[in-house]
């Protein structure tokens, strides 16, 4: 069999918790998939963040990196919590704080130079329409995945307009394209910046505008202010649908905010890649949800596994290309999440004014999983 080798990265709080059903989903398709002598994902754990710090004293060790540069993929929960409050200001060594939990995320990405991060938000099951806090009318048949670069912005310090060659901005558009170019129709990209303020966002506008008039001449596009599209997309999010780029602050903002159209942040997937996922080239991935660590309802059994789990469909997708089995995972979820499909009896943790745990949803889509599978 091909073997595939997969990091897996559980963080702190709920990391472990969540990326442990990642894990059963992915444990389940090498089991089936092993038999007919087709993948065999090979698993290897490692520490990042809080919980790194405090067995190494560092948020992202020497042999975490260089198992992620090894891996095929990489399966992340999340970092950081209350139990790191000292570090505050990441790199000021001279008072003797050492870097947050979350520098280590940052720095893996940095070094992958995972320069895309996309996050999908749509309806992964119809029947969520139902528990979205906003109305019916408002989010039915919202469609969109949110581009945002990763490895820039004011994130990794302040830049002017002069310094710049455009060069993130432009590979970004790039990618953005081709998943609008897969789309049939072409989707439209919505590119969202602050362009009347910040020259950077003028930097921005430029490139995605002179990127995409040069080299995809068919995929239609819009700019709009943020501040706007934040408004628009709680009123009219169908008006987002395709895909929306934009640069990293304002793409990690409005994806928390976008994940309440489907009803919780236990629910939105993301993919943090290297470059195009065209299948040709060889797709380094960080997998992960886009939720935190989520402190206040860690080891009650009672976190979303759904977010995770649907990173591992778009892990099999994009870096793995599994692309069948990426489907079943995400058939599976639909299912499980379904009011209808269990005599009324659905598979929804509390975040979805559900009963069952963590444990119980994640086990449910494994078993779903298998009969697709098998
Ligand atoms: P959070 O995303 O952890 O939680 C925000 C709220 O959403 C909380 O009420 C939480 O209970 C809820 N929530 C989050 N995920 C959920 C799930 N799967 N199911 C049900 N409810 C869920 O954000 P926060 O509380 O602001 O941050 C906590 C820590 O996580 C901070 O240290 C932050 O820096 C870190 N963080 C890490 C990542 C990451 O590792 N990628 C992302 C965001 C925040
Ligand atoms: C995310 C998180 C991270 C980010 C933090 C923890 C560094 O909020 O993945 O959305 O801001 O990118
Ligand atoms: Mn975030």
């Amino acid at each position: 069999p091909r073997k595939i080798k997969v990091l897996v990265l559980p963080g702190d709080n709920c990391g472990p918790e969540v990326v442990n059903e990642g894990v059963k989903v992915l444990k389940a398709i090498s089991n089936i998939r092993k038999k007919c002598n087709g993948v065999e994902i090979e698993l290897q754990e490692e520490k990042i963040g809080g919980c790194a710090i405090d067995a190494t004293g560092k948020p992202l060790p020497e042999v975490t990196l260089s198992a992620a540069k090894e891996a095929d993929a990489i399966l992340l929960g999340a970092v950081g919590g209350p139990q790191w409050p000292k570090q505050i200001d990441s790199n000021d060594a001279s008072k003797g704080l050492g870097p947050r939990p979350e520098q280590g995320l940052l720095d893996i990405r940095k070094s992958l130079d995972l320069f895309a991060n996309l996050r999908p938000c749509s309806f992964a099951s119809d029947s969520l329409i139902a528990y979205s806090p906003l109305k019916e009318s408002v989010v039915k048949g919202t469609d969109f995945t949110i581009v945002r670069e990763l490895v820039g912005g004011i994130y990794f310090g302040e830049r002017h307009e002069q310094d710049e060659s455009g060069k993130e901005v432009k590979r970004v558009t790039r990618l953005a394209a081709h998943l609008a170019l897969e789309k049939n129709p072409i989707a439209t990209i919505h590119s969202l910046d602050k362009a009347n303020v910040l020259a950077t966002s003028r930097l921005w506008r430029r490139v995605v505008t002179e990127t995409l008039e040069k080299e995809f001449p068919k995929v239609p596009f819009k700019h709009h202010y943020i501040d706007a599209a934040a408004m628009f997309l709680v009123k009219s999010p169908t008006i987002l649908n395709g895909i929306v780029l934009t640069e990293n602050l304002f793409g990690d903002i409005l994806s928390d905010e976008a994940s309440i159209i489907p009803g919780s942040l236990g629910l939105l997937p993301s993919a943090s890649l290297n470059g195009l996922p065209d299948g040709k080239n060889k797709c380094i991935g960080i997998y992960e949800p886009i939720h935190g660590s989520a402190p206040d309802i860690a080891g009650k059994g009672i976190v979303n596994p759904i977010a995770t789990i649907l990173s591992v469909a778009l892990m099999l997708k994009y870096s793995l290309n599994l692309p069948r089995e990426a489907k079943a995972v995400e058939d599976a979820v639909r299912k499980v999440l379904d009011d209808e499909e269990f005599g009324g009896f659905s598979y929804r943790t509390k975040d979805l004014s559900g009963d069952k745990t963590t444990v119980e949803v994640g086990d449910k889509v494994c078993e779903v999983l298998e009969g697709y599978l098998e």
